[in-house]
């Protein structure tokens, strides 16, 4: 089965699982191919939600485009859920997010949700994370200081540049990213307290206060759902 389509079977699985959320409420949705589904598939569901909160410009587009009603994070206090995919999750349930660049809002809008739906291709799984390059959203002028913290962690940090072009990639806060290759991640929940620590640094890709609390992976032979404690 192609990736596309494991990817399509998840969101239908988030959304049968949304649906089943009490009427009114708004959801938090997230970004990248996999949430697009999620969305694409919601659309003619809509009313069941009262609205929801994007995590990045695209996915506001989209929603958008369906005739969603999106709100704005400081508009709400709480969200029963938020669904997004993810570049790498472990057997915690920790991930590596932001890929797609949008990993600032979507670990804000996770921090207002009391559970994190993720969905995911069985490619994203892994017994360690790290194989993925980890995504940092840094302050510009910070670039040089945070590549070189990163050298000394054991990582090998290149800045994310427009594909295609030789400018950086500018995320929708105005941020840039390093992506940074070549660490095994032993201890995800330390590293994510010491890399945002480190002056410059916006958001890490590092997902461990906000975990996915239910993964719902896609295989060859369905959908398996991930409960995590
Ligand atoms: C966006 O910044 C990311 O965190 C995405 O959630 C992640 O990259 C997964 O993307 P896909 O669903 O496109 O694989």
């Amino acid at each position: 089965m192609e990736q596309d389509q494991l990817k399509r079977m998840v969101a239908e699985a988030a959304r049968d699982e949304v649906l089943a959320l009490p009427a009114g409420q708004v959801l938090g949705i997230g970004t990248g191919s996999t949430a697009n589904w999620f969305i694409d598939l919601l659309a003619p569901h809509k009313e069941h939600f009262a609205g929801v909160v994007s995590s990045s410009v695209a996915s506001t587009q989209r929603l958008l485009q369906h005739g969603f009603y999106v709100l704005d994070a400081n508009a709400v206090t709480e969200l029963p859920a938020y669904v997004d995919g993810a570049d790498e999750v472990d057997p915690s349930g920790y991930m590596i997010k932001g890929g797609g660049g949008a990993l600032t809002r979507e670990k804000i809008i996770a921090a207002l949700a009391q559970q994190f739906i993720c969905i995911c291709d069985q490619s994203k799984q892994v017994a360690t994370l790290g194989k993925f390059p980890l995504p940092i959203e840094i302050i510009p002028l910070a670039q040089g200081s945070v590549m070189r913290a990163m050298q000394a962690l054991g990582g090998n940090p290149c800045l994310r540049l427009i594909p295609g072009a030789s400018n950086p990639f500018v995320t929708d806060n105005g941020g840039w990213i390093i992506d940074v290759a070549g660490l095994h991640i032993a201890k995800p929940a330390e590293l994510e307290t010491l890399i945002n620590q480190i002056p410059g640094v916006i958001t890490v890709g590092l997902f461990t206060q906000q975990k996915a609390d239910v993964l719902l992976l896609g295989g060859p032979s369905g959908v398996k759902r991930i409960v995590y404690s």
